[in-house]
């Protein structure tokens, strides 16, 4: 992106030429940070600190000092003479990355099984802990993106749910649990991140796709507002203090210097105060990426291990010579500093302790070119009890599919035969394949950058023995965990009074190719001969109890009303208590209340478009069109009236619900008013200065490759060293760009997450629910909206709990409906509206199970 902030032009042009791409409209200039809301007190504190700060220090803030110079994945420059190291950002949303005796916590799609605010938010919580006592200050988590738009994309497990309403909720949680903490969140990837393939151009050229720029996610702004954005919009409800911007371009334009999507959409409508890094690698241009909204450059150089950095000196030069406005280097810097306040980094905050480069004690200072030596690994416990959370999460998040009165155990059983590889461990370790790249032994994590070493893994073949044999019990466990030795399958399950078979599909992260897996699932059946596992077991077995453990939903068509088959759980990837976690329910600890986060189709075309996995632009960006726009995952089957075979919210328990009493209260809210008004002007914290007072110190040691905000000398250009260096004059600057006064605010922003007025409540409802079986157990009620549009989906999830109930008894459950949850994105008045149709509400336990319903009211 040599051309970077020519980019905007160019496109306009092409559209003029009649090309169809699709193009993102500029908007500048970027946001500055106001410090509304409860951002107030550490606004106040970071324009304290960064008013204090020279060009050169505020720069360092910005630039991660290059890939694997410090110990964590991203490490910003410090500010020596204040006594402050630079700022660690740390994978994963699952745990700390790339550590030791760290916790390996359920993955996000288990979250959003278990339906369950408060096990969100604790686990949110104990992975701060985690982070903040290895010296992290910001956890790269949560994932509100990809979504999943594709059941077959490979980092969906990631993040929660296609449901936006569902992922938004566990975004808000796991962001709030980690920020209590005194660990700064990051909600990633902003946006419209839904595949693997092509999201980065040396990548997919490395899988013999021939393209020379990442994917375009072709998303309009009614399918923006009210899908992809409507996560992130909680994420900011509820103060995160960061968003990293994704790898692949949003109407041709790239997510970390898309002026659309961070400076209107995040910035401008949802108010975002926190700071913008890039994802690593996806920064592509200096200035335009600068007056675009991103704050932070990670891991600060141009494409991973380059001595050069689009900013770094680059962003002290744009500074000097004008591009980049005084006011937009302070926003950045108060924009980090606030978020470090926020969460209270100060009073918490401890060096790394640990290196992401290596499991030895001591190694290098700065790993990438063997510079220094010393104690890097302090391998300090972080763990505590977080063991009993990850078991309960894992428990609470097996989706009990089907049972035919085989579940629970009873430890009458005399012979259980555990039958498949994904009951045992992996040859080569928990940790045996880097980056969790293969699937080998039982299936508890994805792979990529989203994981985290196991400190064990309790298997199934490991629990269920321990479970068996417990209390000087005789019962015989076989355990055969060769999926291709189909005649001992047989064998085994032919004298099994129960015969449990284990099962997976594995995906993640593009980098890492497993089994023809570029990272998105080649298919949605099950891995390594599972189908045939099944089958033979089955054949022999007439109470055959089936355990999936997938990243994602699996093609179960061919087998799962086999008569033999008496139960099949879904147990997601749980993590390290991953046996433990199933025995609890296989035997009835506990009464299973998961519910399946996504729909269950007959086949992979019941879902809509396929993964876009074909390059379709020639050589140039491939255009994702996104086909399916709202209508992804149950809101597909729902509009084409596709019965699926497990549909979402769908889920079994040991006992049974019934759903009574709906009652809708309108409720009085004040009329909805269109935000209006100006801000205040930017404020401007200091003067750059000259290049003379940004020249590298004469006593500084220079670790090579390292990338310092100081110029070689008082030549710009030669400090830049870039060959195209002031060849576009400032007059191709994007309009508005540098303009510090005063600007319009958007009808529907507002200080976090948008007009205020949209999270007033306009209905209460109530319903009752009443355990009608004979052991205690959770349910969760489910509402869903007909916003009754011609356009809009069948129904939409909006509100749900976890409840639990005594048998023979009832609970009342109450919840609200605000303004957001019945309105629709209005292009033309740029805000959210209230349609006149009519609206509908339904309550029950699965999208498909819907008992109770009622006509919403008209709103006022
Ligand atoms: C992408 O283009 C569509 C169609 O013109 C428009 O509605 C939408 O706002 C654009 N989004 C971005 C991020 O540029
Ligand atoms: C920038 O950060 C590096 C690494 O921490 C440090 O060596 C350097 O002194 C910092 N520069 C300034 C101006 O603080
Ligand atoms: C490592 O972390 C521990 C606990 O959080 C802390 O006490 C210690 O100071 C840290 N080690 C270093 C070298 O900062
Ligand atoms: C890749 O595409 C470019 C541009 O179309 C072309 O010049 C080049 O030869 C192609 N490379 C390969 C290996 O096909
Ligand atoms: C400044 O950025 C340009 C690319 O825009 C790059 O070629 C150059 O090496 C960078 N300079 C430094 C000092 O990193
Ligand atoms: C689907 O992919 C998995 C994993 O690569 C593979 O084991 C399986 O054989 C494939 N299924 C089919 C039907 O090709
Ligand atoms: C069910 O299992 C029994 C053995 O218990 C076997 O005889 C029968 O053929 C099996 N049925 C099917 C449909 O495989
Ligand atoms: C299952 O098979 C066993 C013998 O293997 C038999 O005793 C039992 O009745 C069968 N159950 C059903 C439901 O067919
Ligand atoms: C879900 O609700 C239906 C009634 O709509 C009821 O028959 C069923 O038992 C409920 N599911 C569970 C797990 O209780
Ligand atoms: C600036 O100086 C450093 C240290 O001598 C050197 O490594 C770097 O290549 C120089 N950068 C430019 C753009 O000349
Ligand atoms: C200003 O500096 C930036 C960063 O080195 C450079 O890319 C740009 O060409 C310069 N612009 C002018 C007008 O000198």
């Amino acid at each position: 992106m040599k051309f970077g902030w020519l980019e905007v032009a160019l496109t306009a042009a092409s559209v003029a030429n009649a090309n169809p791409l699709a193009y993102s409209p500029p908007h500048y200039p970027s946001p500055w940070m106001t410090g509304a809301g409860d951002w107030a007190e550490a606004y106040q504190r970071a324009v304290d600190f960064v008013s204090g700060l020279t060009l050169a220090e505020k720069v360092n803030l910005t630039t991660g000092a290059g890939w694997m110079q410090e110990r964590c994945v991203g490490e910003t420059g410090g500010i020596p003479r204040l006594g402050m190291w630079g700022m660690c950002m740390q994978d994963s949303p699952l745990g700390v990355r790339d550590s030791d005796y760290a916790s390996a916590f359920s993955a996000g799609v288990n979250v959003a099984a278990t339906w369950d605010k408060r096990l969100a938010y604790q686990r949110g919580q104990a992975m701060g802990e985690e982070h903040r006592d290895k010296g992290v200050d910001v956890q790269l988590g949560p994932v509100a993106g990809p979504l999943g738009t594709y059941p077959d994309g490979g980092r969906n497990w990631e993040g929660f749910s296609p449901d936006p309403v569902l992922t938004g909720v566990m975004m808000a949680e796991t962001i709030k649990g980690i920020q209590d903490s005194g660990v700064i969140a990051c909600a990633k990837h902003f946006i419209g991140n839904e595949a693997e393939h092509f999201r980065q151009a040396g990548e997919a050229q490395g899988y013999g796709f021939n393209i020379s720029q990442s994917v375009s996610s072709n998303i309009d702004d009614k399918l923006m507002h009210e899908l992809y954005l409507w996560p992130f919009v909680d994420a900011v409800r509820a103060g995160v203090g960061s968003v990293m911007c994704s790898y692949n371009q949003i109407n041709n334009s790239y997510g970390c210097q898309n002026s659309h999507t961070l400076n209107k959409l995040l910035k401008g409508e949802l108010g975002f105060q926190g700071f913008v890094m890039s994802d690593w690698g996806a920064h592509h241009s200096g200035v335009s990426a600068a007056l675009a909204g991103l704050d932070m450059s990670m891991p600060g150089d141009v494409v991973l291990g380059s001595p050069y950095s689009y900013w770094g000196t680059n962003l002290t030069v744009s500074v000097l010579n004008g591009t980049v406005p005084e006011w937009r280097i302070d926003d950045m810097a108060v924009r980090i500093m606030s978020a470090y306040y926020k969460v209270g980094r100060d009073r918490v905050r401890t060096r790394p302790n640990f290196s992401s480069w290596t499991r030895d004690e001591y190694s290098y200072d700065h790993f990438m070119f063997k510079d220094g030596w010393e104690k890097v690994n302090e391998r300090v416990d972080v763990q505590r009890d977080h063991a009993a959370g990850i078991r309960k999460i894992g428990a609470d998040s097996t989706v009990l599919l089907k049972n035919n009165g085989a579940l629970p155990l009873t430890h009458n059983e005399r012979f259980i035969a555990v039958l498949g590889e994904d009951a045992g461990s992996n040859p080569h370790g928990a940790n045996g394949c880097d980056d969790r790249g293969c699937d080998d032994g039982t299936l508890a994590m994805g792979w990529g950058s989203g994981t985290a070493n196991f400190p064990y893994l309790v298997t199934p073949e490991q629990a269920i023995q321990a479970e068996a044999l417990s209390g000087d019990r005789n019962t015989n466990v076989f355990a055969v965990t060769d999926n291709w030795a189909l005649d001992k399958v047989a064998a085994t399950a032919a004298q099994a009074d129960v015969a449990i078979v284990f099962v997976n599909s594995d995906s993640g992260e593009g980098y890492i190719n497993v089994d023809g897996n570029e990272g998105d699932r080649k298919n949605m059946t099950l891995w390594k001969n599972g189908e045939e596992l099944i089958k033979t077991a089955a054949k022999s077995c007439n109470n055959t109890i089936v355990v999936i453990h997938s990243t994602g939903s699996v093609l179960v068509s061919d087998w799962y009303d086999n008569d033999n088959i008496t139960a099949i759980l879904w147990a997601g990837i749980p993590g390290q208590e991953s046996g433990n976690s199933l025995v609890d329910v296989l035997y009835g600890r506990v009464n299973p209340g998961a519910k399946s986060p996504f729909t269950w189709g007959k086949t992979r075309k019941d879902y809509g478009a396929p993964l876009f996995a074909v390059p379709n632009n020639g050589a140039d960006a491939p255009q994702d069109n996104f086909e399916d726009g709202l209508f992804i995952d149950y809101r597909r089957f729902d509009k084409d009236n596709t019965e699926p075979i497990y549909e979402f919210g769908y889920g079994l328990s040991y006992t049974t619900f019934a759903f009574s009493d709906l009652k809708v209260t309108p409720l009085s809210a004040p009329k909805y008013h269109p935000t209006t008004g100006k801000t205040k002007k930017a404020p401007e914290l200091g003067e750059p200065g000259d290049a003379s007072d940004n020249l590298y110190p004469d006593d500084i040691r220079v670790v090579r490759q390292y990338l310092y905000p100081y110029l070689n000398s008082t030549d710009l250009r030669a400090s830049s060293g870039d060959p195209e260096y002031g060849m576009h004059s400032k007059k191709y600057l994007p309009k508005g760009s540098s303009d510090g006064s005063a600007q319009k605010l958007l009808p529907a922003s507002g200080p976090s997450g948008g007009n205020p007025g949209l999270f007033e409540d306009l209905y209460q409802v109530t319903a009752t629910i009443t355990n009608t079986g004979s052991v205690a157990g959770d349910e969760v009620p489910q509402l869903y909206v007909s916003l009754g549009g011609k356009d809009d989906p069948v129904k939409v999830l909006r509100q749900f709990d976890r409840v639990t109930v005594a048998p023979g008894e009832s609970v009342q459950w109450t919840t609200t409906l605000n303004r957001r949850d019945v309105s629709n994105w209005d292009v033309a008045s740029q805000n959210w509206v209230v349609s006149n149709a009519q609206k509908k509400v339904y309550v029950g336990n699965s999208s498909r199970k819907l008992p109770l319903s009622a006509d919403l009211p008209k709103a006022h």
